[in-house]
């Protein structure tokens, strides 16, 4: 995507508060628009060789299948897959600790650890312009599971202090 169309796309989603500046909440935090583009850089740089440069997964054709070595690929980020069913501390934690992958690498392709190469705040602007793939009733969604999620976990940045 183009700067100009994520300009587009983020000012579409605030269409009806215009006198706000158009942002994207992550784990309490408002990124906005040149926040956003900087995700979309990092998220080029670090995610779509796996993800998919639309977040349209590894296998988009069969996301949820395994291929002819066994394993599930990466899966989409996309409003078909199901990041947007995990509140923000789950993701931060999932990508600065690595996935399931790590300890199962027979059933999965690897997700690797980005908490040595990303700091927070990259992982966070990178999460946002990945809330740009998602409908605005899966950003509400997603946000309430945020929500409840806070309640009960520990804050993502306490999980593994100074890494
Ligand atoms: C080398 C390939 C690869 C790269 C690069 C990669 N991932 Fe993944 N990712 C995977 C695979 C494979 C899985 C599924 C296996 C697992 O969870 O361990 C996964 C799972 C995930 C999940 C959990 C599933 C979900 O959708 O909620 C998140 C979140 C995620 N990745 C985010 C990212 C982000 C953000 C980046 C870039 C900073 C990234 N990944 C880079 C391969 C990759």
């Amino acid at each position: 995507m183009t700067k100009l169309g994520l300009l587009l796309l983020v000012g579409l989603l605030f269409v009806g508060c215009s006198n706000q500046p158009a942002t994207i909440l992550v784990n309490g935090t408002g990124f906005d628009i040149d926040q956003i583009a900087q995700g979309q850089q990092l998220y080029s740089q670090y995610c779509s060789s796996c993800h998919g440069v639309n977040g349209e997964g590894q296998f988009p054709s069969a996301p949820t299948e395994r291929d002819a070595t066994g394993r599930f690929g990466a899966p989409p980020h996309n409003g078909n897959g199901h990041t947007w069913h995990h509140g923000d501390a789950m993701l931060i934690e999932y990508v600065r600790n690595g996935g399931i992958s790590l300890s199962d690498p027979v059933n999965w392709y690897p997700m690797p650890a980005f908490g040595e190469q990303l700091t927070n705040d990259q992982v966070m602007v990178i999460l946002a312009y990945i809330k740009t793939f998602w409908s605005n009733e899966q950003r509400a969604r997603q946000a309430e599971i945020t929500a409840a999620e806070n309640g009960v976990r520990t804050n993502p940045f306490q999980v593994n202090p100074g890494s």
